[in-house]
Order: structure tokens, then C-alpha cells, then sequence
């Protein structure tokens, strides 16, 4: 089975506001505000290559650098 981080993202409900909030602080600086492309590519259209987790592990592993490893807590 996944690892218990995953098992627990994939648990939670979406947040748009909190969700906001750390794109803003962590992913906005490379994805862009709009997340429509910087120094990272455009996120619009993630979803239809890329699913809940590959995503995960693609935000959580660090292995596609410059991208940083991030775990965001659930708090
Ligand atoms: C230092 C710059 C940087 C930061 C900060 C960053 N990313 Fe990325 N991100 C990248 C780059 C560069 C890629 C392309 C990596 C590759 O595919 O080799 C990428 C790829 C991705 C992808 C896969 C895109 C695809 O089309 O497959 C996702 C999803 C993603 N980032 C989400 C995030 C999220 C969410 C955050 C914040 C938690 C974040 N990134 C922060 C640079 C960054």
C-alpha cells in the first residue's frame, strides 16, 4: 500500500483557502501566481497527465530538482 503520508493526503478534503495560501508561499515564486508557468512549468492542465499520486510524490520526493522537497503538516 501507499505510505501513511499519502494514505493521509489522499484522506483530507481539498482546501481552496488554505491550499491558496501555500501554493502562494512555496510553489508561486516557479509555477507563477496564476500557477501558469515560470522558472517551473504551467500546473493548469497537471491533471490529465499526471494524477492524485503522482502528484503527491512529485511535491513530496524532491527527485525533479530545482523543484525543493516539500511536506506541508496538515495544521
Ligand atoms: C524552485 C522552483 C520550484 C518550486 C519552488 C516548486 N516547483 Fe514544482 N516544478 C519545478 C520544475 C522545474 C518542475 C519540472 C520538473 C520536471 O518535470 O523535471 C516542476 C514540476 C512540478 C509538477 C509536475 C508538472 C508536470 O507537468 O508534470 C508539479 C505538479 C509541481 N511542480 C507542483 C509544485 C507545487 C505544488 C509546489 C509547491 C508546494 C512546487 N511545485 C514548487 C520547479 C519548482
Amino acid at each position: 500500500m501507499f505510505e501513511p503520508y499519502v494514505q493521509e493526503v489522499l484522506s483530507l478534503k481539498g482546501d481552496m483557502n488554505k491550499g491558496r495560501a501555500i501554493f502562494k508561499t512555496n510553489c508561486a515564486e516557479c509555477h507563477g501566481l496564476q500557477a501558469d508557468g515560470s522558472v517551473g512549468p504551467s500546473l493548469h492542465q497537471v491533471h490529465r497527465h499526471k494524477f492524485k499520486i503522482k502528484l503527491i510524490h512529485q511535491v513530496t520526493s524532491g527527485k525533479t530538482p530545482p523543484m525543493p522537497k516539500f511536506k506541508p503538516s496538515f495544521q
